[in-house]
Parts: C-alpha cells; structure tokens; sequence
C-alpha cells in the first residue's frame, strides 16, 4: 500500500521545501518533485498545506489512578483525540504508586494500551520507590525498551520519592542510560504550606497556586539539578511553569549539568485568573505546577522562542469537572490535580506561536515533534520527515479556523481547559506508518493500529 503526498510545502526542524512524499508500505521511501504515484496508490493534493512530521507529545496521562478516581481517558479516546490534533505519538506516564508493584504496573499499562491506542505511544517509567527489588524491575523494564524514567518529587507517599531513593533511581539510570523525567516540587513545603491556608479557612481552588507558589517549584528544579549533577545522569524537567524555576533551570545548565526542560499548553495559554472563576469553576484550572502570572507566560514563550526551552507537551490528565473535580469543593488539596488538552496542544502552539509571530514554523516543529524524538530516542524514526522514516505525516491546512469547545472534542473529559480559544490551521490528514488515521480533520482509522516504541539506551 502507498500513499503520495503532492504540491505540499514539507517543514522540518530543519528544512523546508515545496516537493512530494511518496510513503511505501510504513515508511517514507522518496521526496522530490514531480514524483510519480505507483500503481495503487492513493494521491493526496497537498497545495497551499504544509506536510509536518507527525507531532509528538512528550506528556500524557491516559490512565491515571490519582487522588482518588481515575483520570477520564482510554487509550482509545485519547490516541483518536491525539490524532484528530495532529498528534501521531504520545509519550504515557506508566505511573504505578509506592504502594504497588512496579512490574505489575508496567505490565497493566502495557495491556491497557495493546490493541486500543490508534497512535504510536511509548511510556516514561515511574519510579514511586527505589529499592534493591525496584532496581532489578527497572532494569527490566528498560530491557523491554522503556528507556526513560520519571521520578516526582511532589505527591509525597503516593508517586513521591525521597532523596535517597531519588539518588538511587538517577546512579541506576546513569549506568543504563536512561533519561530522567521529573515533576520538580518541594513537596514537604506543600504540605506545611497547604494545612496552613487550611487551618485559614482558605479551601477554594484559587488557593491551589497559593499553597503551591514558583519558589517551591524553582527549589524543586534546583534540588533535581543538583541530583542530577550529583550522579551523572541525564534529566529532563517536565511541567515548568513560573520564570523562577526557568533561572534554575538554565543556572543549572550554565554549570554543565545535562537538563532538558518541557513547557506544557496551559502554563503557556492560561493563567492563575483561571483557577479563581466563581462557584468552583476554577477547579477545572487546578492542575500541579498550578498556573501561574501572565509575565510567567510570557517569560516561558520568550524562553520557547530563544530555543531555551526543548518541548511542548500537554500533561494531558483528564478528570471530569461535574463528577470528579467537585472532590475538591470544600477543601482544594482534594481537588484531582489537571487539565486535557492532548487533542488541542499542536493548534494552540501553531495558533499562538507561530501565526501570532512568536515562533517560527521549525522551532514550532522542534518543539512539538523533532526535539522531544531525540531526547527519548525515536529520532531518526520519528520526529522528522526523511527516507526510512516512519510515514508519520500531518498535512496542515493553515486556512481552516475554529473556536475550542468541549462540544465537539474527541476527548472523553466533559470540559476544555480551552474553551472559546480561537484557534487556526487544522490536521486535515494524518497518517500513522502510511495509513491515514485522520481525513478532513475526522478519525477514519484503525482504531488499535498504535504500536509501542521501544527504544534503545543512550550512553552519552
Ligand atoms: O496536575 C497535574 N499535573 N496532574 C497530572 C499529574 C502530574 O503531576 O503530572
Ligand atoms: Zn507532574
Ligand atoms: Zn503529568
């Protein structure tokens, strides 16, 4: 079976060029001009659209056992939201608590998704404990191509890891070569923190940011970084979301330690104005970083655009306002902590960065799809459009216009944290591997073809 591309503009990390794509069996296997359709092949009429490499979230949550329920999503609403967006690959937090077996959990992802993801997907590996039996899961893991970590150090006795077992889990990564992932919070000042505003009679969601606030984010950073520099090994932080933790971020880098940082939508988009609408409604916005300033925003977009910051992701983490985020009513710290937007993430960065002037269309590219490939080791494979790539193709039709509403989504969440955005261009079509997954910006596909990556170690 093969698809060609003809008459669009490809746009890379690195290259542009108005050329077709010819895409033969899974894999891309010709780009030029005037390319001829085998016999059989489907033709698609790619003038006045652009051709990007499939776009990769780097931070998803599909199923999430946390604060008490279960984030709202099945690998198949959130792999056909993915798609419909433009997403081709997503990168799932396989997220087992201290409490359980880390194997076992790895196990039960891995079965929640075979079969029902329609986008390629891999996992970031939990470590919620480390012990000499959790070193010998891991390395199992890794040997099944789970080649990346993720440590919290927020969510204290539940995902949350202390300093020794943080010192252990990154030794054991350096020696496997395996990036790191870490949501970085102070999570025993949250704690101090939380019961104070309680103890205030301060139980709404605006004091969700409070109780959260950028220093003990950028204390989080630091104490990652310093980890980081302590072992060795290669980190990634995910979530930044305040200016501070962006200077510790970068202060850390200037003193050579391997770090890597992920923004994600809604620290871009939205602000802590969200999370104080009346009557609970700000529960929706109550995600951990909280969200922040407008000039927090601003200094994350200038950050993006400079190439300081490496991806966009979505922590995607879809919990129902009307059953779920009312847990919270009362007292905020049972609020279940995040906001969807796996389906919106690559229409809101092309809307708000590139045509607002922000980001031109290869950082955009790099930010969304190419830089978060390279970190996790899909890279030649994915995050590019290249002979003996993987057809992963996005045909763009940067004309189309839309308003975000939680009406139409695919998303299986009963609110957008985006809600009335006016967003531009649209992924008209989709291929996963040389299939089309998405037609005039609809799910058409296969819905279990999603295959897990595995990826190989990187010593560095
Ligand atoms: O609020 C968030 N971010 N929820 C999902 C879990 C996490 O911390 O990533
Ligand atoms: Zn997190
Ligand atoms: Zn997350």
């Amino acid at each position: 079976m093969s698809l060609l591309i003809k008459n669009g503009e490809i746009v890379t990390a690195d290259g542009r060029a108005h050329a077709d794509v010819l895409c033969e069996g899974e894999t891309v296997t010709r780009i030029g001009t005037n390319l001829e359709a085998p016999t059989g092949a489907r033709v698609i009429d790619a003038t006045g659209k652009y051709v990007f490499p499939g776009f990769i979230d780097p931070h998803v949550h599909v199923h999430l056992p946390f604060m008490g329920t279960f984030s709202k999503d099945t690998h198949a609403t959130a792999s056909q939201a993915a798609l419909v967006g433009g997403t081709t690959t997503f990168i799932e937090m396989c997220a087992p608590s201290r409490h359980d077996d880390l194997l076992e959990g790895y196990a039960q992802w891995k079965e929640m998704a075979e079969g029902q993801s329609a986008c390629d997907y891999a996992f970031h590996m939990a470590v919620p404990r480390f012990d000499d039996r959790a070193a010998a899961q891991l390395r199992e893991v890794v040997a099944d191509g789970t080649t990346s970590f993720k440590v919290f150090l927020a969510y204290k006795d539940f995902f949350g890891v202390d300093d020794d077992e943080l010192f252990g889990a990154l030794t054991l990564a350096r020696e496997l070569g395996v990036i790191t992932t870490a949501h970085a919070e102070n999570a025993d000042l949250i704690a101090k923190l939380q019961a104070r505003l309680l103890a205030e009679g301060k139980t709404g969601p605006e004091w969700h940011e409070p109780s959260r606030p950028v220093s003990v984010e950028a204390d989080g950073v630091h104490h990652f970084a310093t980890f980081l520099e302590a072992t060795g090994a290669r980190g990634y932080v995910v979530h930044l979301s305040c200016a501070a933790a962006l200077d510790a971020a970068l202060a850390a880098r200037r003193r050579g330690v391997s770090l890597a940082i992920e923004v994600v939508a809604p620290h871009l988009l939205l602000d802590a104005s969200y999370a104080e609408r009346p009557d609970f409604e700000g529960a929706k916005w109550v995600m951990s970083p909280p969200l922040r300033t407008k000039a927090d925003a601003r200094a994350l977009w200038h950050a993006l655009q400079a190439g300081l910051i490496d991806t966009v992701g979505t922590d995607h983490a879809p919990f129902d306002a009307g059953e779920q985020k009312v847990m919270g009513k009362g007292d905020f710290t049972k609020i279940p902590n995040g906001i969807p937007g796996i389906e919106e993430r690559v229409k809101l960065l092309y809307t708000y960065g590139v045509s607002r002037g922000k980001l031109d269309l290869h950082r955009f590219v790099a930010s969304a799809s190419t830089n978060a490939a390279k970190l996790f080791g899909l890279f030649p494979r994915k995050g590019t459009i290249a002979v003996g790539a993987d057809a992963d193709l996005v045909v763009w039709d940067p004309a189309q216009r839309s308003i975000i509403s939680a009406a139409d989504h695919v998303m299986n969440v009963d609110y957008s944290g985006f809600e009335g955005m006016e967003v531009d261009g649209r992924a008209d079509l989709v291929s996963v591997r040389g299939v089309v997954q998405v037609e005039d910006g609809r799910f058409v596909g296969a819905p279990g073809r999603g295959q897990l990556l595995r990826r190989e170690p990187e010593h560095v």
